[in-house]
């Protein structure tokens, strides 16, 4: 057992940093990868524990989303949205994006359109806040980054605090949470050996005080 856990930590810890490296080309060998068929022209750089957020089709699952959250979070730091609306959509220069703020010009800021078109075109400054830069300042975004960053909003709407992972953060929080349960469990395997030890000890005490007495 006490040889046996930190193994499997290492374990865990190699799967996952190389679950997180993006392979250099979509041919790299990837054992633990189901898309190797003749679909997958990106590199899929997630191993199994991020899987959920790779399909490029909607995920049916989370509802009508216009595109992949996963693929969104990525490219709303990347693509430096951050510096106005915060890491956690928390807000600063520009407003709060979760829970998005209404603006005064706008029904409903969840609507998908609304989205899509404000951070495709940007906005004149009919808040308080200032303009929104067209694509944030970020000419490189394509139709479907500005899709897969709206759902990203979306979701992140949808269940506060939740904000999805993409799959390196999701590889380092489960080696993270995944170490602390294993040291957790040495621990407390580590604290019954000793009582059971002191208990055995005791009774072997008390079995020869019983023989040199009786
Ligand atoms: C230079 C600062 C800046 C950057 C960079 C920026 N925004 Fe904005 N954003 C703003 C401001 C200011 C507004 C408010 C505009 C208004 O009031 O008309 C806004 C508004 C928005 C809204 C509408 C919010 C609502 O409540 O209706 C969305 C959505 C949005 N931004 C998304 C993004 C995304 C996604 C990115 C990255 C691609 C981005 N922004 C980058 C400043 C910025």
């Amino acid at each position: 057992m006490a040889t046996l856990a930190p193994l499997l930590l290492v374990a865990w810890t190699l799967t996952a940093v190389s679950a997180a490296a993006p392979s250099p080309s979509g041919t790299a060998a990837s054992p633990s990868s189901a898309a190797t068929g003749p679909s997958a022209a990106a590199p899929s750089p997630s191993g199994g524990a991020a899987a959920a957020g790779q399909s490029p089709a909607p995920s049916a699952s989370a509802g009508a989303l216009p595109g992949d959250p996963a693929n969104g979070s990525t490219l709303y730091n990347s693509a430096g949205c951050t510096a106005c609306h915060g890491a956690g959509l928390e807000g600063g220069i520009g407003p709060k994006l979760a829970p998005i703020e209404k603006l005064p010009d706008t029904k409903d800021p969840l609507n998908p359109d609304y989205l899509i078109s404000t951070i495709k075109n940007g906005k004149s400054g009919v808040g308080s806040f200032g303009q929104m830069p067209a694509k944030g300042g970020d000419q490189a975004l394509t139709d479907k980054d500005i899709a897969d960053i709206a759902a990203f909003i979306i979701q992140s709407n949808r269940n506060p605090g939740a904000t999805p992972l993409g799959p390196v953060e999701l590889a380092r929080s489960n080696v993270f949470w995944v170490s602390i349960a294993v040291l957790g469990m040495i621990f407390i395997t580590y604290l019954l050996a000793r009582y059971n030890m002191r208990w055995v000890g005791r009774r072997a005490r008390e079995r020869r005080e019983a023989e040199r007495s009786g």
